[in-house]
């Protein structure tokens, strides 16, 4: 996809924009080589089970495996770059007046990238909270799996949301109210399966926003979309910020 791909009607639209909130997912970080969950030749769900891995049940059975499991997937994380189309984000973040972005990735590459407004609705990889006491800690260097935190000796926890745990407060109410009074959301990289991330487009379009999917594959969004734009949001977002911007 090159920027004459991009509909004339929505370049114009995002000239006239003021406020933009970009929504993103796990498919923005598939070309910096983190896998998806739910893509069915790749997707991390496919190989795992997330009932294993991802609930706070889970890590009571077997803390070592989820500990051991959130340390593979740091060091996959530590080695990712973010791609172009990271930096095409970065170029409308400095560019609008207003600009949001709400991310379902813990691997923390749109910051790594530059993007200062970011709203992580499912925590972070790349840090650490006391299982008990939920305060921040550094785990250091140790060989334990999981660290007992300085403070009360409980065990660490990756700064994630599992399943079945609700989302920071802060977070799913910005996003929300973010999305409630935008005037463009793009819905980037994500199958629009996971609640509540999958009903902000919704509340956007309520509002009045147009709503617009970067995505290669079709998703329950598709359809009720303003704008789909088929493509990998490495090629999509450079060629849409080219065609704002040219
Ligand atoms: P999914 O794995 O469910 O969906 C990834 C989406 O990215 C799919 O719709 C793909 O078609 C799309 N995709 C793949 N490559 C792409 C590319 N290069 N450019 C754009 N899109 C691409 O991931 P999420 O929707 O993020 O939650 O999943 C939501 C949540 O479910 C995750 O945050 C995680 C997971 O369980 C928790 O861990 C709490």
């Amino acid at each position: 996809m090159n920027d004459t791909d991009i509909p004339d009607s929505l370049v114009r639209t995002m000239r006239l924009a003021r406020s933009v909130v970009a929504l993103t997912g796990a498919g923005v970080s598939a070309e910096s080589g983190v896998p998806t969950f739910r893509e069915a030749q790749t997707g991390l769900w496919q190989f795992y089970d997330p009932m294993d891995l991802a609930t706070p049940e889970a890590f009571e059975r077997d803390p070592q495996l989820v500990w051991k499991w959130y340390e593979w997937r740091r060091r996959l994380v530590g080695t990712a770059e973010p791609h172009g189309g990271y930096r095409a984000l970065v170029d409308l973040e400095d560019r609008l007046p207003s600009f949001s972005l709400v991310t379902q990735n813990v691997d923390g590459l749109h910051q790594r990238a530059g993007s200062r407004n970011v709203i992580e609705l499912h925590g972070n990889i790349t840090r650490s909270i006391c299982s008990v006491e939920r305060t921040t800690v550094d785990p250091g260097i140790t060989e334990l799996a999981p660290p007992p935190c300085p403070q009360c000796g409980a065990s660490l926890r990756p700064d994630v949301v599992w399943f079945g745990e609700a989302l920071p407060a802060t977070a799913i109410l910005d996003a929300t109210e973010a999305a409630r009074s935008c005037d463009v959301l793009f819905s980037i990289g994500t199958s629009s399966l996971v609640q509540p991330a999958a009903s902000l487009p919704e509340e956007a379009t309520r509002a009045g926003a147009i709503v617009v999917e970067i995505n290669p594959e079709e998703t329950p969004l598709s359809s009720r979309a303003d704008y789909v734009l088929r493509g990998p949001a490495g090629k999509v977002l450079p060629a849409l910020v080219n065609a704002i911007y040219r």
